[in-house]
């Protein structure tokens, strides 16, 4: 599966913790590109499972964004997105860089998504905040995100789907 993606553009990652959003974006993007939700958390309080200074997290993580964004560069967003609320943020950004939003959705099996979370080395994010998480996406795919506001909206439904994207840039 390729996916032909305007350069600049900004790309909003969506899926539970242990998706694959991360592995995902070190595969597919530059790293310089990735604005990482945990990356924030860990710059400003030295704990990237940190959930208290979320709001922070995200105010850095959102100036950081407009600038790459002001610059004419592509931008990936590695955070969870599993709600309107927070996607409708990013889209917001990126209407107003000129920038087309691209909604890139690892919708995987939820008992997968568990499985992989629960066994990842490293941090193992709480079952219920996954669960959580999981219900957020559900309700945002029965809604659909054709309404939000992005310029592509691609879900990725199995483990060989997400394996296999490509992304050609067309500049
Ligand atoms: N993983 C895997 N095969 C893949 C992708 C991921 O085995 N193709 C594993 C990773 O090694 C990791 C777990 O699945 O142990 C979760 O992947 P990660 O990319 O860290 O998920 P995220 O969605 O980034 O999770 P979080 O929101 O918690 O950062
Ligand atoms: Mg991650």
């Amino acid at each position: 599966m390729r996916l032909e993606l305007p350069e600049p553009s900004l790309v909003v990652l969506v899926g539970a913790a242990g998706s694959g959003k991360s592995t995902l974006a070190a595969r597919l993007l530059p790293s310089n590109a990735v604005l990482s939700s945990d990356a924030y958390r860990a710059l400003i309080s030295g704990d990237e499972t940190n959930q208290g200074i979320t709001r922070a997290a995200f105010a850095v993580l959102h100036r950081d964004l407009a600038r790459r964004m002001a610059a004419g560069r592509t931008a990936a967003v590695d955070a969870t997105n599993v709600t309107a609320f927070a996607r409708q943020a990013l889209v917001r950004r990126a209407a107003a860089a000129g920038v087309p939003a691209i909604a890139i959705v690892l919708a995987l099996p939820p008992m997968l998504v568990l499985a992989r979370n629960a066994t990842r080395p490293g941090r193992i994010v709480p079952e219920a905040a996954v669960r959580r998480q999981l219900d957020d996406l559900d309700r945002s795919l029965r809604r659909g995100l054709d309404d939000e506001g992005f310029a592509e909206v691609h879900v990725l439904r199995s483990l060989d789907e997400l394996d296999a994207v490509e992304i050609d840039w067309r500049r």
